[in-house]
């Protein structure tokens, strides 16, 4: 087997579509043997059975530890060993002030966006000392680099992220474990879909305003998370990569002649 990932096993939550199906697909195009999982059975029966032998599926919701332990230990028996975690699932709410968010929306959003990276870490980090070390790749966003308003509680959960991504990274290094988290601008994908009309045209704007005046391709922050999964990012840990066609560099203005 050839491929920046050849010989790897990886588990990605949140992996029937969007990014982690991008990220799926692409790891096992570099080598790699994937375990997709999710709570969407039918399509992540789906992409990994596009995928053929060296995808399973198993079913994952990130806020339920039993599952973690079943999905870590399906990739062992399954695979062999587990080399790499990308912790990508996650949900967004519509913006909305933060004084209308309900109690129970804001619970699921931390325990999916934040407990469920938490969860992740401690049930794949023992699999993968076992096999000797490896990467974990955590999904933030530029909103858990700078703050946004009406999304909250979206962005204390990926705040949360970034800094769970160093203190882990502190934690595991000795294991031969790197800890690292990516933070996307907006990206194309199903969670982007389900926006209200009104957050597309202002993002659409905001788009307008960045060096690169796009929305992201799902392929181009599975780049960067392939990128940290493998062995070319050998010296990189504790860290964060913002791939956000410059969004954050600042808004771009007119020129004045
Ligand atoms: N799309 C964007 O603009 C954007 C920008 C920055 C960061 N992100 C982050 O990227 C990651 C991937 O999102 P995406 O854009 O591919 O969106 P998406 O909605 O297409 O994918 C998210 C996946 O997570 C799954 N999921 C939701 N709740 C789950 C749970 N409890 N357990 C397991 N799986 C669950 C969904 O079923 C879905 O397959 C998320 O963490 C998101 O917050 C997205």
């Amino acid at each position: 087997m050839t491929g920046r990932l050849a010989g790897k096993v990886a588990l990605i939550s949140g992996s029937a579509r969007g990014q982690g199906a991008t990220e799926a697909a692409m790891f096992v195009r570099e080598g790699a043997c994937v375990v997709v999982s999710d709570v969407l059975d039918d399509l992540g029966r789906a992409t990994a059975e596009a995928l053929g032998d060296r995808a399973c599926y198993v079913h994952l919701d990130v806020t339920d530890v039993d599952h973690w332990q079943r999905a870590v230990d399906e990739a062992e028996r399954r695979f062999g060993h587990l080399d790499v975690l990308v912790n990508n699932a996650g949900i967004g709410i519509p913006p909305h002030p933060m004084v209308r968010t309900t109690e129970e929306q804001h619970r699921l959003t931390m325990s999916i966006n934040l407990d469920g990276v938490w969860r992740g870490i401690r049930a794949a980090a023992p699999a993968i000392k076992r096999a000797g070390g490896g990467s974990i790749v955590n999904i933030s966003s530029i909103d858990g680099i700078v703050g946004v308003g009406y999304m909250a509680s979206y962005v204390a959960s990926k705040f949360a992220v970034t800094g769970l991504t160093m203190a882990a990274a502190l934690e595991l290094g000795r294991d031969n474990i790197r800890v690292n988290s990516v933070h996307p601008g907006v990206v194309a994908t199903p969670m982007l879909d389900a926006a209200p009309p009104a957050v597309l045209e202002r993002l659409d704007r905001l788009m307008r305003q960045q060096p690169i005046a796009r929305i992201g391709r799902p392929e181009e922050i599975a780049n960067v998370v392939l990128f940290l999964a493998s062995d070319e990012a050998s010296y990189v840990t504790g860290t964060g990569i913002v791939v956000d066609g410059g969004h954050l560099a600042g808004p771009w203005r007119e020129p004045i002649d």
